[in-house]
């Protein structure tokens, strides 16, 4: 049975699509058949963050109704499949996100696990990925604005009777202004999962259109996606990742 996550916040800019991108390299090396979803149709980042922006078939295609889900997915010679949404407005326009859920969850029993990547906020869009995951996680800043974000979407997510798995605090400073893991936790009333600090190595990261648990492979953010990535599965944490994952060219699946 295919596990559906959600990689949810709030609060915009925090660190969604990083962290989906990073989870689903791990998962994969873990050897997990995973796929990364690009549900945030509005502002869709993944194909941006791995350096391939524009793709022949994406989601708006697959909900406008011309192609498939397996269609619109590229995978990597290593194994972790994207499923980009346009970044065209033109495209935008002319997508509906209603039905979402029945497209992502068209996925069952192809893969082990679904990452979805979601929308900031709780606009329509977001709730229509919501809807369409099981377990959550979610992502936030050790700030009271992010923070405040994250406890509605928490909220939300409880009535519609979601598993949260927990919470991913990013851009985490060693300065006293950030709020504390144990204020965090007492706030949202959830447990903090991981804590990826803010870091010069996911910024060159993102310059290199790679995922830093291979560019990085040593820094802290990298180790702690693949320590996030392996308690997510029930593996143990195993230092040593293969080089390369995302750096290659994308090919189209099955070619
Ligand atoms: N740990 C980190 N250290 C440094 N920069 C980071 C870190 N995590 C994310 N960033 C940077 O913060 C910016 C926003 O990250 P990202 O796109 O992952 O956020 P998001 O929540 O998906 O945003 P949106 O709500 O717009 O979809 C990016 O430039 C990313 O490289
Ligand atoms: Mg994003």
């Amino acid at each position: 049975m295919t596990r559906f996550i959600g990689i949810i916040s709030g609060k915009g800019g925090v660190g969604k699509t990083t962290t989906s991108i990073n989870l689903g390299a791990a998962l994969t090396y873990f050897g997990k058949n995973t796929v990364v979803i690009d549900a945030n149709l509005t502002t869709p980042n993944i194909g941006i963050h791995l350096g391939v922006p524009i793709v022949p078939i994406n989601l708006n295609h697959v909900l406008q109704g011309k192609n498939t889900m397996n269609e619109a997915m590229y995978e990597h010679p290593c194994g972790t499949k994207i499923i980009p949404a346009s970044i065209s407005l033109y495209d935008l326009k002319k997508t509906n996100p209603d039905n979402l859920k029945k497209h992502i969850r068209s996925l069952d029993n192809k893969s082990d696990i679904v990452l979805v990547d979601c929308a900031a906020g709780l606009g329509r869009e977001a709730l229509m990925a919501l809807d369409a995951v099981d377990e959550l996680l979610i992502v936030t800043n050790p700030e009271l604005p992010a923070i405040t974000d994250a406890l509605k979407t928490i909220k939300l997510a409880e009535e519609m009777k979601k598993d949260i798995i927990g919470v991913i605090l990013t851009k985490t400073k060693e300065n006293n202004l950030d709020v504390s893991i144990n204020n965090v936790q007492a706030i949202l009333e959830k447990p903090v999962i991981s804590s990826i600090p803010d870091s010069k190595a996911v910024r060159e990261a993102l310059t290199l259109k790679d995922a830093v648990v291979f560019t990085h492979p040593k820094s802290e953010p990298a180790v702690n996606y693949k320590k996030l990535a392996s308690n997510l599965i029930g593996k143990n944490y195993e230092e040593e990742m293969p080089r390369g994952f995302f750096s290659k060219l994308f090919s189209k699946k099955g070619q």
